[in-house]
């Protein structure tokens, strides 16, 4: 698949090779029929968006079997409810009753908050059957459904009347940017707010994080192209505060033209980006060398210490820890397991390069020397609820250089 808001105008950066669905932990016996596609990027100059060249169909990576569950991570929990807290201080200037939508609600980490508010009437669109089901058995308000302008005209008691319409890490997956910010535009109250968090391009340049780059990632937004994409549809971003979540994203508050007070934060970070020179070619050709200095640097740690008869782990089996393994060709004969919390890829193998799954309480049993941290967007969390590794000898490394 490609994308439609960019057609004939994205500029090859490079390829990451071969590489399989990023959260499709697999069974010994499905190796043979796995699916793969080249992983190649791109930026697009006029929108200033940074994206995959060639995806996997939607419907393959968010189907019954979705391994991601958000509410794997405490960090995670509280992240939400202190936002949902903010959103209910922000609307509070309303008296009527609230209309929140929550785009890729998932388990329903985030519209919890919301279940029991009276002054809410909240609606969750999750496409992937297992986690829309877990929302639904906390009698959540939620629709087991792509997010669509088609969907959104169907939502009669919400269109032009919803007052937040919220997404954390699902908008950078959604391929149609314009069928999506259609949508949008068509279930937005005068006033009402677009508030979206994903990954920060900014981020991902400045310390080359490529592993943010996956199948379901398409897009790596900066509010330079957030700005340029939301005033196709008479919309524009009215403030962005940048978060520590998923090794560093961005919230966007998007809303109608002329509608909101503009935050100084917009002007700021418009001028940061351009300082960083986010909105040139040049910059990607800077990342692709990164990108290649840094798989060299990991394979020559991980070469040394094997060298030296060091047994190796992986710890987080994440998304993320797929673009690692198949871009730098990183096997079991490098990595013996990967310990991991959840339940749908524990006993499983990775994607591509096909390393065993571990249930993570084994870890400090089975102590292995090194352990490469995959979920290093979870560093504290993890590394307080495996303090004793480091204190019995453990050694933790990472392919962010600096990073530990
Ligand atoms: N918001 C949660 C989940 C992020 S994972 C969090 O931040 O933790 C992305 C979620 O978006 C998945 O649950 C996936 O099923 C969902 N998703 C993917 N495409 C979607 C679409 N077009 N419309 C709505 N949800 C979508
Ligand atoms: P992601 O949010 O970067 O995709 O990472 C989530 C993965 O990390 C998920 O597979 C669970 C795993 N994980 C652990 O194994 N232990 C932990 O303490 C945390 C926070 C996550």
């Amino acid at each position: 698949m490609q994308s439609t808001i960019s057609k004939n105008n994205t500029k090859f950066i490079m390829s990451f090779g071969k590489m399989p669905l990023a959260n499709k932990f697999l069974d010994k016996k499905d190796f043979a029929n796995e699916k793969f596609y080249d992983m190649s990027v791109g930026f697009d100059e006029n929108l200033s968006l940074f994206q995959l060249i060639n995806f996997p169909e939607p419907e393959d990576m968010f189907d019954e079997n979705y391994a991601f569950l958000s509410g794997t991570s405490e960090f995670m929990k509280l992240h939400f409810e202190k936002f949902a807290n903010q959103i209910k201080n922000l609307m509070k200037k309303s008296n009527r009753n609230k209309k929140i939508i929550e785009i890729g609600c998932n388990d329903g980490i985030m519209l919890r908050n919301f279940y029991d508010d009276k002054n809410y009437v909240h609606l969750g669109i999750e496409p992937s059957k297992n986690v829309y089901k877990i929302a639904k058995n906390q009698n959540l308000n939620v629709i087991n459904e792509f997010f669509s302008k088609q969907l959104s005209s169907q939502l009669r008691e919400f269109e032009k009347k919803t007052d937040v319409i919220y997404a954390a890490n699902v908008i950078c997956h959604i391929p149609d940017l314009k069928d999506l910010f259609l949508g949008i535009e068509n279930l937005l109250a005068k006033d009402g707010l677009f508030i979206f968090e994903e990954p920060y391009l900014g981020e991902v340049a400045k310390i080359t994080s490529y592993d943010q780059i996956y199948d379901e990632h398409i897009y790596l937004f900066s509010l330079l192209s957030v700005e340029k994409i939301s005033s196709l549809f008479g919309l524009q971003i009215i403030d962005a505060i940048p978060q520590l979540t998923h090794g560093g994203s961005m919230r966007y508050f998007v809303g109608r033209k002329g509608q909101h007070e503009i935050s100084s934060n917009v002007k700021k970070f418009f001028a940061i980006e351009l300082n960083q020179k986010l909105d040139q070619f040049e910059t990607y050709v800077k990342f692709k060398n990164n990108c290649e200095n840094s798989k060299e640097r990991l394979i020559e740690l991980i070469h040394s210490y094997k060298k030296k008869g060091k047994s190796i782990s992986g710890y987080a089996a994440t998304s993320k820890s797929t673009t690692i393994l198949n871009y730098c060709k990183i096997g079991q004969d490098l990595i013996d397991c990967i310990y991991d919390t959840t339940p749908l890829k524990i006993n499983k193998f990775s994607p591509g390069m096909h390393i065993p799954i571990k249930d993570h309480k084994y870890f400090l049993k089975d102590n292995p020397d090194v352990s490469l941290l995959f979920g290093w967007n979870h560093k504290n969390e993890i590394f307080k609820k495996e303090h004793l590794y480091k204190k019995n000898g453990g050694i933790w490394i990472s392919h962010i250089e600096d990073l530990i």
